[in-house]
């Protein structure tokens, strides 16, 4: 069987359409906006836009964060378009099955797990970052050795440094969503709301009251000098931390996966998914602005960025606020990211590329519960022993290469299938996607040879696995012969 043997998007909405899968339509714009923001505002904002600051791009991260936001424009609306014309409540995955054919779609299978699980680490480990300075204010200290990865310093009460040796906390909240999401806890249309009214609340007051304790001097020179290494400072130092920011954007996609239970997708799929990034572009940028406002970005490099800023100001009550708000926004971005993965190997296991273990579902639970177990041991050593860095840097390359693939695959589609019914169209088709492909491509490129590296011996794995099991298992191929 061919390696772009494609899966018939006829067969694929038939399955969608199909007993279990059939969704209500309920979601109107509203809805699907929150639904982005529910899953966008996370350890990107709260975390990494210090350490984007402190490492590369200085007060200019703000540039950062809106050059970040231009590639994600760009693939969100090929996004927009796959959603509508492959309604199945799937991924980047399912879109890539249907154009590119069964091994261009594994690899983005297998990427998304640098989306999501790995994702997934990276918020865990800025919880723990939350949580720990949190419990600091209710007078418990945990031992700094066990809060920390063996790559990250920890300073000890007698002044002493030293390394860390595993962050037991982001293990621990790992562990506790996994728990959940085998239970069957999913977040309700309800909680997210509740979740997404709270982080809105925190990002809207931290700009509203901070304004005021903005040093102007903090801002020169707004675009530190390049050091002489590319990436600290000057324009490579916005390129890079945009490559770092991205992050914070990640989640928009979550909104292409609710195509199939929106009221009228053709309108609202777009305007969800430009939408709730419009409107993190613009919090986003005033926050940055806020923040490298009131302390200077050489500072910033730590793990709960906010937290030294409301400290700066004469609100500290607020930090126990703004703390708890910031954790229970993270809490729901670990489990969205969770789920997720499990949905994406969960089709991959029916399509049979990936053992059936990911697609067995529990007789009373009604949950891919082993698939949560192993995902939870696959996760926790990234959440308990790698720096905040590596994993939000392999995350954000792995979701660029992912939408680097889909916005290709709307250009392919467009020419291999032009009278598919299409409810919403990409505009200004070949130039949207062209640009989608060149905006998150540079990303990528900006984040450096060491994550390419990384990139690549994930895929490379990948393939060994593809081709000494999925190939021969995939239900394509069975069908084929
Ligand atoms: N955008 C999400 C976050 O920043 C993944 O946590």
């Amino acid at each position: 069987m061919s390696l772009f043997a494609v899966k018939s998007l006829k067969h694929i909405t038939a399955e969608a359409e199909s007993g279990e899968h059939k969704l209500a339509r309920t979601l109107g714009p509203g809805s699907l906006i929150a639904l982005g923001i529910g899953a966008i505002i996370g350890a990107g904002l709260f975390s990494l836009t210090g350490l984007a600051a402190a490492t590369n791009a200085g007060p200019a991260v703000t540039l950062s964060m809106m050059v970040a936001a231009f590639g994600c424009a760009f693939a969100g609306l090929c996004y927009s378009e796959f959603s509508c014309m492959i309604p199945v409540a799937g991924s980047a995955y399912t879109y890539a099955y249907a154009t590119l054919g069964e091994w261009l779609a594994w690899i983005i299978g297998w990427d998304l797990v640098l989306e999501y699980a790995v994702g997934a680490a990276t918020v865990s480990i800025s919880w723990s970052g939350y949580v720990v300075s949190l419990l600091h204010d209710f007078g418990i200290d945990l031992p700094p050795q066990f809060v920390a990865g063996p790559f990250e310093a920890v300073r000890l009460p007698d002044g002493r440094e030293l390394s860390g040796i595993v962050n037991l906390p982001a293990i621990f909240i790992i562990i506790v969503i996994s728990l959940l999401l085998m239970a069957g806890i999913k977040e309700s249309a309800r909680t997210n709301a509740v979740i997404v009214v709270i982080k809105l609340t925190v990002v809207v007051v931290f700009i509203a009251l901070g304004w005021a304790f903005i040093n102007k001097d903090n801002y020169t020179p707004y675009i530190p000098q390049n050091t002489g290494t590319f990436g600290e400072f000057g324009f490579s130092g916005i390129m890079m931390g945009a490559g770092t920011i991205f992050f914070a954007y990640i989640g928009f996609d979550a909104v292409s996966t609710a195509a199939q239970e929106a009221k009228n997708p053709q309108r609202d799929m777009p305007i969800g998914i430009i939408g709730s990034l419009a409107i993190c572009t613009v919090l986003y940028v005033l926050f940055a602005h806020v923040l490298t406002g009131i302390v200077s970005f050489k500072e910033l490099g730590v793990s709960a960025p906010v937290a030294l800023a409301v400290d700066r100001t004469s609100y500290p009550f607020l930090k126990l606020l703004v703390k708890f708000g910031i954790i229970a926004g993270f809490t729901s971005v670990i489990l969205v990211m969770l789920l997720g993965q499990s949905r994406v190997f969960y089709s991959m296991s029916r399509d049979g590329l990936v053992p059936k273990i990911f697609s067995e579902i529990h007789p009373k639970l009604r949950t891919p519960w082993r698939s949560n177990m192993l995902f939870m041991i696959f996760v926790a050593p990234f959440s308990g022993f790698l720096p905040l860095k590596v994993v939000g840097h392999m995350t954000s390359i792995g979701t660029l290469f992912a939408f680097v693939i889909v916005c290709a695959a709307i250009l392919v589609m467009r020419y291999k299938q032009p009278n598919v019914p299409r409810p919403f169209k990409t505009p200004w088709v070949p130039l949207v996607p062209v640009l989608g492909i060149l905006a998150n491509f540079s990303l990528m490129y900006s984040l450096g040879a060491d994550n390419w590296i990384r990139l690549a011996v994930w895929l490379a794995i990948g393939q060994v696995f593809y081709f000494a099991y999925s190939r021969t298992h995939s239900h394509l191929a069975a069908g084929s012969k």
